[in-house]
């Protein structure tokens, strides 16, 4: 049954229409990828899906309820969590600070203790470094941070915006070892990649969007298609 729902948006700045109209959906436990060049308006997208970007057409769904034009604050409640770019914590506060910041977004103030649980099980290293200035972390342990930071508000929706940005080889296969566990529980991850490679092999389905629009859909066994995936992403030869 689909969880989440993107139906026709549209959204833009000022005078600049951004989307024209996008729409993709995700199930309880799947994993989806976006992907497409700088510009495209990725960013944007989630943006508008989390309520801090006006939407100009379109609609959200969560579990079948319209959450379009909702305050960003209630759409966390409902159970929609972002992962920004650049990940956006706040350097200056203790790693368990900024954890405690994350558990003002649940619904269901009871559970708590078992949200940083669940989350010192999954990223150890934040339990290890738990007292110290989250700037002093290294960019993987900030990026797990982050993403732990979105977690303990124990959304059924978790938008991820270039997880992998700024990482070495092998600290994004753990981040991404991690977000594969975090679908496996059930939870829909939709992540907005450059690493076209890598998201498509691993997603369920990895949108292209280029110029606004979701171009085209590809799935897994496209990873290992490098014309097919070439041609997704910067559209056909000659345009
Ligand atoms: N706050 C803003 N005000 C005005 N225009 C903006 C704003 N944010 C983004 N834009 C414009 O909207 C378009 C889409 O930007 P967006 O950041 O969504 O792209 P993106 O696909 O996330 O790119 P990147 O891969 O570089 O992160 C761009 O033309 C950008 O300049
Ligand atoms: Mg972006």
């Amino acid at each position: 049954m689909t969880l989440f729902e993107v139906r026709d948006l549209r959204a833009g700045y000022g005078k600049v229409d951004v989307l024209f109209g996008v729409s993709l959906t995700a199930s309880k436990g799947e994993l989806i990828g976006i992907v497409g060049p700088n510009g495209a308006g990725k960013s944007t997208l989630f943006g508008a899906i989390v309520g801090t970007v006006g939407l100009r057409g379109g609609s959200v769904f969560l579990d079948g309820e319209d959450i379009s034009g909702k305050r960003p604050e209630d759409i966390v409640r409902r159970g929609l969590s972002l992962v920004p770019e650049g990940r956006q914590i706040f350097s200056g506060l203790s790693v368990i600070e900024n954890l405690t910041l994350g558990l003002t977004g649940r619904r269901d103030k009871h559970g708590e203790k078992g949200a940083l649980e669940r989350v010192h099980d999954l990223f150890p290293v934040l339990t290890t470094h738990r007292d110290h200035q989250a700037g002093m972390l290294s960019g993987g342990q900030q990026q797990q941070l982050a993403i732990a930071r979105a977690l303990v508000a124990d959304p059924r929706v978790l938008l991820l915006d270039e997880p992998s940005l700024g990482l070495s080889p092998t600290v994004v296969k753990d981040v991404f070892d991690r977000l594969i566990a975090i679908a496996e529980s059930g939870t829909a991850v939709v992540i907005v990649e450059q690493r076209a490679h890598l998201v498509t092999r691993l997603a369920e389905r990895t949108h292209v969007l280029r110029a606004g629009k979701l171009q085209a859909t590809l799935t897994k066994e496209d990873a290992a298609d490098e014309a097919k995936l070439t041609a997704a992403y910067f559209g056909n030869s000659g345009e």
